[in-house]
Parts: C-alpha cells; sequence; structure tokens
C-alpha cells in the first residue's frame, strides 16, 4: 500500500577515521530531516534554513532524482511529489551532508511506495550513487560501520561504538569539494604507505569492535590520503601531529575534509583545552571555524509515517529537534 506522507530524521557522517579510506564510516548526532508526498498538481521543493542556500528546488534537485529512482524499481509511478528538507548538517565540509540527502531520499521515497526495496538493496543503491560506501553506509544503519564496495556489490558490518566515545568537530567557514580532496590524491602509493593503512586500518577496527580505546591513538593515523590533502586545510597537518598531545584519542580528516574530527573520551578533564587548540591553531592559518560537541549516532534513519491530519507544517513537525 502507498503511504500518503512521510518524514525521516537521517544523520550525518564522518568517513575515513583516518586510515579507512572509502572504507569506514560513522554516524553522528547531526541531523537532516525529509518530509516527502505524492501530490497531484507540479512537484514542489521546499528548502528550510539558511544551510541549504544554493540547492535546486526544480527537478535537478538530487533528493527528487533519487526518490524516482526508488519508484522505478519500486515499479511504481509518483511522478509529482512535494518534498520538504531541513538540515542542520554543513554543506561541502565533510560531514556526508550529501550522503544523509542520498539515504534520506532512498528511505522516505521507499516508505512512500510502501516499503517494497529491502534495506540491503537501499545500501546498494545509496553505494552506487555516492561511488564509495563510506558515508552511505554510516546514515543508513547508525553505528560504526566497515564496509567494501567492488564498483558492484557493497557489503558491511557495524559495530556499535564504545559508550565513552564522544566527538569533536572543528568546522572551518570555507567549503572544500569531495571532488577538489579527490583530485589531490596521487594515482600510485609506495607500498610502504599502504602496508601502513592496512595495518592501522585493520587495528582501528579491531580497536572499535573490542572495544580498547587505548589503541585509537596508534591505530588512526593514516598516509593514503592526509598527507595529499593537508595543503586544502591550512592547520590540518598541526590538528594531526598534535591533537593527542591536547587530550584527543584520535583525530582525522573528516571525510573529504575540511572538518577536522577528533574522537575524545568522554570522561576526559582536558576538552576544553583540545577546543581551543582546534579553534586557536586553524585562527593562526588564518581559518574561521566553528567548534561542534557531537557523540556517534547509534541509529540510522527515524522514519515516520503521517496519517490523517496533514495540517501541520514541516517546520512545527521538527521544530523541538533542529539546532536552529
Ligand atoms: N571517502 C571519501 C573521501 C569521503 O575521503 O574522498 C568523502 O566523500
Amino acid at each position: 500500500m502507498l503511504n500518503s506522507q512521510v518524514l525521516v530524521k537521517v544523520p550525518a557522517s564522518t568517513a575515513n577515521l583516518g586510515p579507512g579510506f572509502d572504507t569506514l564510516g560513522m554516524a553522528l548526532s547531526l541531523y537532516a530531516w525529509i518530509q516527502m508526498e505524492a501530490v497531484d498538481g507540479e512537484t514542489v521543493i521546499e528548502l528550510y534554513g539558511d544551510g541549504l542556500n544554493g540547492i535546486p528546488t526544480n527537478k535537478s534537485n538530487l533528493i527528487y532524482k533519487v526518490a524516482q529512482m526508488v519508484f522505478e524499481e519500486a515499479g511504481v509511478h509518483i511522478p509529482e511529489i512535494r518534498i520538504a528538507m531541513y538540515s542542520d548538517i554543513p554543506l561541502t565540509r565533510g560531514l556526508g551532508s550529501s550522503a544523509s540527502a542520498i539515504v534520506g531520499a532512498l528511505v522516505a521515497a521507499n516508505a512512500l511506495a510502501g516499503g517494497p526495496l529491502s534495506e540491503d538493496k537501499l545500501f546498494q543503491m545509496a553505494s552506487a550513487l555516492e561511488g564509495h560506501p563510506d558515508n552511505v553506509g554510516a546514515s543508513l544503519f547508525g553505528g560504526i560501520v566497515v564496509s567494501a564496495w567492488d564498483g558492484i556489490r557493497a557489503e558491511k558490518v557495524r559495530i556499535v561504538p564504545h559508550e565513552n566515545l564522544e566527538v569533536l568537530v572543528a568546522i572551518p567557514s570555507f567549503q572544500l569539494s569531495t571532488e577538489k580532496a579527490r583530485h589531490a590524491l596521487p594515482a600510485k602509493l609506495d607500498m610502504k604507505d599502504a602496508v601502513y593503512n592496512v595495518a592501522s586500518s585493520s587495528l582501528l577496527v579491531a580497536a572499535f569492535a573490542s572495544g580498547n580505546l587505548e589503541l585509537i591513538p596508534f591505530a588512526m593515523r593514516d598516509k593514503l590520503h592526509q598527507p595529499y590533502r593537508a595543503p586544502l586545510v591550512p592547520g590540518m597537518s598541526e590538528i594531526l601531529e598534535q591533537a593527542t598531545n591536547h587530550g584527543a584519542l584520535g583525530v582525522a580528516l573528516s571525510g573529504a575534509g575540511p572538518t577536522l574530527l577528533t574522537l575524545v573520551d568522554r570522561g576526559s578533564d582536558r576538552k576544553a583545552e583540545l577546543e581551543s587548540f582546534l579553534l586557536r591553531t586553524l585562527e593562526q592559518h588564518g581559518i574561521e571555524a566553528q567548534t561542534m560537541w557531537l557523540a556517534p549516532a547509534l541509529n540510522g534513519p527515524e522514519l515516520s509515517v503521517v496519517h490523517g491530519d496533514r495540517s501541520e507544517s514541516f517546520m512545527e513537525r521538527i521544530k523541538g529537534e533542529v539546532k536552529a
């Protein structure tokens, strides 16, 4: 049976976690909301808040396009839809905003169509759309997600994050496109750097899976992408080298950047020191930034199907939860 209106709340994510390039992801307690319904008239796309400025509101909109892919796959015909979206996830900063939009659109459209596609099918579609499964896997399943995609099929294992893990991000005010950050990467790697990353990433996954937080500072190190991306984020090298001396358990570029992410032990008494170190270092390099304390998000999208009274506005419905 087709549903008439659905609302999805979907978490942001951080990809790579240092060495696990295109492989590791963690969902974060920062969210986007997408509401979708079928309409008789023309498609309408409403974007709320300042964070979504510049996103198209016609049928070239990513959420609209992804929704139509779901309908086609499901064999249902819903050409005209109303989409409302609000997001607390800053765009083009390495916090998985596009992955959240893809996952939110997949889950909302599938629910609108009555839920014909499995979660695995949505994961396959999301991985193919993004070209890597790390952000979409985390947004879709929640927690820490270890995934591999061979260009045809994605597989994953979800790990429940240790309850003491907290996350501090420093979000620079400038945007950095994933395309530009991927362009900075070399075509070839030294064997010893490849081995270094296999070792670090494997150890990091084992540390997360066994709850062995003491291994994080040793394991969360990378020679595959961060050194090449460092020139794109002034202050990044210093932060990667020194954050663990200022109370971080581990530090990484979040996804393709420019956000820098630190993992922190919830009980640490050095949180203020770490926060001011991050801000001061970026400022010394002329970079304005904002910090945010987040937690790993344990769950993927939260879906609600709105039956009956639809007079309550989208922003009314989510207002208790948004940051703004
Ligand atoms: N793994 C990806 C990258 C995440 O680092 O380029 C950004 O989409």
